[in-house]
């Protein structure tokens, strides 16, 4: 079979999603934010912009921050994937999706998912970012509805639980 053929056939691919292994046939060139949403029913990661502008769709890819349209699923391929699904412990909710209930963080909530997984990328690297890098950290998730201080004040807030816990 030629290489433009195997492009267009349904291959398996494997990844680790929110700590359980999955397996699932898809096109290589497919995004990996339609194989969690309609074949994962992971409908946490949200399409915005569809372009990579906005945020809406980011994931954590083996630790990284990426805009979940624009991956190709092939690359995802024994990769290790969080999405917004995969923060809460049982009923108890991470301290990020808490604090922007409780700040106001999140208004429609498309962007929230997205900003969430920046701020938890964000924390991981800087446990105590200061308003400029909360700023800096979140530059690539938009927000419609919130004016953005309401997501800063979360993620100031969400850190200082966690260096105070
Ligand atoms: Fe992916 Fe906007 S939907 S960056
Ligand atoms: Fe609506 Fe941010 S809460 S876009």
């Amino acid at each position: 079979m030629s290489d433009s053929r195997e492009s267009h056939s349904r291959a398996e691919i494997s990844f680790v999603v929110n700590g359980e292994s999955k397996t699932t046939r898809a096109y290589p060139m497919e995004r990996l934010l339609d194989v969690l949403r309609h074949q994962l029913q992971l409908t946490g990661a949200k399409e915005g912009c569809g372009e990579g502008e906005c945020g809406s769709c980011a994931v954590l890819m083996d630790g990284a921050l990426v805009n979940s349209c624009l991956v190709p699923v092939l690359q995802a391929q024994g990769s290790n994937i969080v999405t917004i699904e995969g923060l809460a412990t049982g009923e108890t909710l991470h301290a990020l999706q808490e604090a922007f209930l409780e700040c106001g963080g999140a208004q429609c909530g498309i962007c929230t998912p997205g900003m969430i997984l920046a701020a938890v990328h964000l924390l991981n690297r800087k446990p105590e970012p200061t308003v400029d890098e909360i700023r800096e950290g979140l530059s690539g998730n938009l927000c419609r509805c919130t004016g953005y201080s309401q997501i800063i004040e979360a993620v100031a807030d969400a850190a200082r639980r966690r260096t105070h816990a």
